[in-house]
């Protein structure tokens, strides 16, 4: 058994909210390693181009050091795999996300048995926030305090202008 756990945290990051960033933060004081990994092959149009996540994504947990923001092509199993990661962390809000949660990580399992999916609930605060609502509440003007980073916000408000 390898004694250094490292953990995939993977996910669409478009943009990184706080919500994720309150799971790194928790991830990382659990894990040795928190791998934050950006889909690369995904069927939906991005509001932001994948390098521009990943340097979001790269700003925004410099401060963590055991944190490393990558990205990936293909199944998530794989890539776990990949990184001789034992987890795969996820992060639960609400009952509503659960179902989903569950495919994936029962999916995952049948495709790779060593890696085990780990939830963590953000804080309260996050409970409701997505970066789907983000993306709407920046494109129609209202205000994301405490909701992302000022940098994200800026950049959000930037493509808007
Ligand atoms: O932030 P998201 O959009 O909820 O993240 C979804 C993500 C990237 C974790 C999921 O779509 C994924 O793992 N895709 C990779 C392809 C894959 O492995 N599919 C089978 C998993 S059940």
């Amino acid at each position: 058994m390898t004694k250094t756990v490292t953990a995939v945290y993977p996910g669409s990051f478009d943009p990184v909210t706080n919500g994720h960033l309150d799971l790194i933060e928790r991830g990382s004081k659990i894990f040795h390693k928190l791998v934050v990994a950006v889909l690369r092959n995904q069927d939906k149009e991005p509001m932001f181009p994948v390098e521009e996540r990943l340097t979001m994504l790269r700003e925004t947990t410099a401060s963590w050091s055991n944190v490393e923001v990558d990205s990936f092509n293909g199944l998530l199993a794989d890539y776990a795999r990949q990184k001789e990661a034992r987890v795969i962390l996820r992060g639960i809000r609400a009952v509503s996300d659960y179902e989903y949660e569950l495919q994936m990580a029962l999916m995952n399992r049948k495709l790779e048995p060593q890696v085990e999916t780990v939830f963590m609930l953000p804080a309260e605060a996050y409970s409701y926030l997505s970066s789907r609502l983000v993306r709407e509440v920046a494109q129609l003007g209202g205000s994301l305090r405490g909701l992302v980073p000022p940098a994200i916000e800026a950049r959000l408000q930037k493509k808007f202008r």
